[in-house]
């Protein structure tokens, strides 16, 4: 009978958040929290690799992966593309013990939002009601630095993104730098680090610049026309940057995610 094919899924209310007045203001809450600890601990740039690397496992054909808090489980911040982001997920903690109703999904995308608002990025717009899995994709759904155009187009149109959107993300970049002890490369890729600007992309223009680095995945967006262009207009246009990076980096923090 076609009926007994139906299944209920019971769904906690943890994985379930319910999103009313009491949970609206406790993002409110967590929000100021993340701006003074962000702040304080000028850990910026860590908090958004920490949003992207929970985002950026969607896979758009299995609706798998993707802004789900599933990177607090040990068996995927143990991946090597994670290194380091046990740190991010640690700080979070101190603001989910404070608001426990807010699921690690929102929170870890709320904690991006506020990285690139308080290091003087464009304003994301952020809607909450994200579930928590505790399901951990397959290492291996993040990018690669060491590889190309390809590579990039693979990885990012499996998470349903297009050409415009891996130039504008990879303007995060903007903020922070590589670990030798983390992922082996090193350096800023700006002068700036700390402050959410153009800069990546002026930079990425200019070419090799003493002390700062250039991911092969950076000097890939040079190399293909579809993306040089956009990269030519952000050096150029900091408006334009900031306009599309809000754009992409929402689309980032809901792949997969049905407001409801
Ligand atoms: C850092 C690769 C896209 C944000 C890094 C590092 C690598 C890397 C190797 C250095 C990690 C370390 O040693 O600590 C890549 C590749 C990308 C990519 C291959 C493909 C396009 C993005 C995107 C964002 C982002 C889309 C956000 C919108 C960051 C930030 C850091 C970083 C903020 C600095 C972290 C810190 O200072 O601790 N990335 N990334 N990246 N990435 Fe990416």
């Amino acid at each position: 009978h076609p009926k007994s094919r139906l299944k209920t899924v019971f769904l906690s209310p943890m994985a379930m958040p319910v999103v009313d007045t009491e949970y609206l203001k406790q993002i409110d809450k967590a929000r100021r929290d993340l701006r003074a600890l962000i702040s304080n601990k000028h850990c910026a740039p860590i908090m958004l690799r920490l949003a992207w690397h929970d985002a950026g496992t969607y896979d758009v054909n299995t609706k798998t992966g993707g802004p789900n808090g599933s990177i607090r489980m040990e068996e995927e911040y143990s991946h090597g593309s994670n290194n380091g982001l046990k740190i991010a997920i640690d700080f979070c903690e101190e603001i989910k013990s404070k608001h426990p109703k807010i699921t690690y999904a929102d929170l870890y995308q709320l904690a991006g939002v506020v990285a690139v608002e308080v290091t003087g990025g464009p304003t994301v717009d952020f809607v909450p009601g994200r579930k928590d899995s505790k399901i951990s994709p397959k290492e291996g759904r993040l990018p690669n630095a060491t590889k190309g155009v390809t590579h990039l187009r693979d990885i990012f149109y499996r998470m349903g993104l297009s050409d415009k959107d891996i130039v504008a993300l990879s303007g995060g970049h903007t903020l922070g730098r590589a670990h030798p002890e983390r992922s082996g490369f090193d350096g800023p890729w700006t002068k700036e680090p700390l402050k959410f600007d153009n800069s990546y992309f002026v930079e990425l223009l200019k070419g090799e610049s003493e002390g700062l680095l250039k991911l092969p995945t950076d000097n890939a967006l040079l190399d293909e026309p579809e993306f040089r262009h956009y990269v030519e207009l952000y050096a150029k246009d900091e408006d334009a940057f900031f306009k599309d990076y809000a754009v992409s980096h929402k689309k980032l923090s809901e792949l997969g995610f049905v407001p409801g």
